[in-house]
């Protein structure tokens, strides 16, 4: 019988790729949804061995007896499901205590390990940081300044991941944390998701300049197979792994998508023409590469993220799209000043 793994937030953007890669494998998969039969999860019964090996169940984070249903009898629970926006009172009760739930619930059902899908934002978010100093497992947001600053997304991912580790040291339970950063590529599920909103608006002409920051970015199908090498490695247990190709600056992003997609009128000015380019956070992925990972170079998953998004109606479909470059040839002057501005 094939070995039981559980998706939270199973037709999320990370989600949908983390079931598709599953079920590649050969693994059963029981997705969560807050609601199971919800139509905008339909596109996880097309991937391939859907029919035979993915079952989905409703689950409210909040509630412990639908995750007691949902992780009976798993190897595994991959934990995806979170809002991702800064609206405090929607966000922090299904990030905190929903966060808790299942990892109590999983120790209570012996899951073998827990891989939580936490955020940069848990991370980078601190005025006392060191910016010449890559982030590393100890690296925190400081809540106060989260708190100041109104970045509700942060504070309630970072509270709710240290909770994640009190609780499973507590527990005994076998956890693991992938911490993404701005993750794009193709879109499986039929909506919009929070950080393909990042580009849609130098597509649309929404934007008519750039920000002045530096981010990071990572192909989605590199963040979910993150997620699955780190379940399954038998000692990758016990860290945190940073899940991020390369930083950019804003104008560098916009200069490879006009490179890629000329017809659209992506912005080619920084709103701030005074200061130097912000700098992003250092970061390393080196422990996501001990792991057999290579990352996607991100002219591939910029040239993925806007044609799906032309497939899907997001965008216009201009006729005469340039070719895409080959995977070893990355675009030139790509590395540039980072700095990591909020999701
Ligand atoms: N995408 C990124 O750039 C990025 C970067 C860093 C970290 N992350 C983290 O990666 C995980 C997946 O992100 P994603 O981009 O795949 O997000 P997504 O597309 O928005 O999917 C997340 C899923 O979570 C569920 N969800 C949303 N609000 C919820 C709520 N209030 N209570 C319970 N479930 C809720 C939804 O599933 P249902 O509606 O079916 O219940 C949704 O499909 C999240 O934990 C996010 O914080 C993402």
């Amino acid at each position: 019988m094939a070995v039981l793994v559980c998706v939270t937030g199973a037709g999320g953007f990370i989600g949908s790729w983390i079931v598709k890669l599953l079920l590649a494998r050969g693994y059963a998969v029981r997705g969560t949804s807050r609601r199971a039969d919800d139509p905008k999860n339909a596109h996880l019964w097309a991937l391939d061995g859907a029919a035979e090996r993915l079952t989905m169940v409703r689950v409210d984070l909040l509630d412990r007896d639908t995750l007691r249903a949902a992780f009976h009898g798993c190897d595994g629970v991959i934990h995806t499901a979170s809002p991702m926006h800064d609206t405090p009172e929607e966000i922090i009760e299904p990030v905190i205590t929903g966060t808790r739930n299942v990892v109590e619930v999983a120790a209570d059902a012996g899951v073998r390990r827990v891989v939580l899908s936490s955020s940069i934002g848990t991370m980078y978010m601190n005025p006392h940081r060191d910016p010449d100093a890559p982030l590393n497992d100890s690296s925190w947001s400081d809540l106060e300044f989260c708190k100041r600053t109104k970045n509700w997304y942060c504070y309630a991912k970072t509270i709710a991941e240290q909770g994640a580790w009190e609780l499973a040291r507590a527990r005994g339970l076998d956890l693991a944390v992938v911490i993404p950063v701005v993750t794009l590529g193709e879109l499986l599920q039929p909506s919009m998701n929070t950080s393909t909103l990042h580009i849609l608006k130098y597509l649309t002409g929404g934007a008519r300049t750039y920000v002045n920051e530096s981010q990071a970015y990572v192909h989605v199908r590199d963040a979910a197979e993150a997620h699955i090498r780190v379940l399954l490695a038998p000692n990758a247990g016990g860290r945190r792994y940073v899940c991020a190709e390369r930083t950019l600056h804003r104008g560098e992003l916009c200069r490879i998508l006009a490179g890629l997609f000329p017809e659209y009128p992506i912005p080619t000015r920084c709103k701030d023409e005074v200061n130097p380019p912000k700098k992003g956070y250092k970061f390393t992925n080196q422990p996501l590469k001990d792991l057999g990972m290579k990352f996607t170079p991100v002219h591939e998953y910029l040239h993925e993220a806007v044609r799906s998004l032309q497939d899907k109606g997001f965008i216009r479909k201009p006729s005469d799209t340039k070719v895409l470059p080959s995977r070893s040839a990355p675009p030139q002057n790509s590395i540039v000043p980072m700095f990591m501005s909020k999701l």
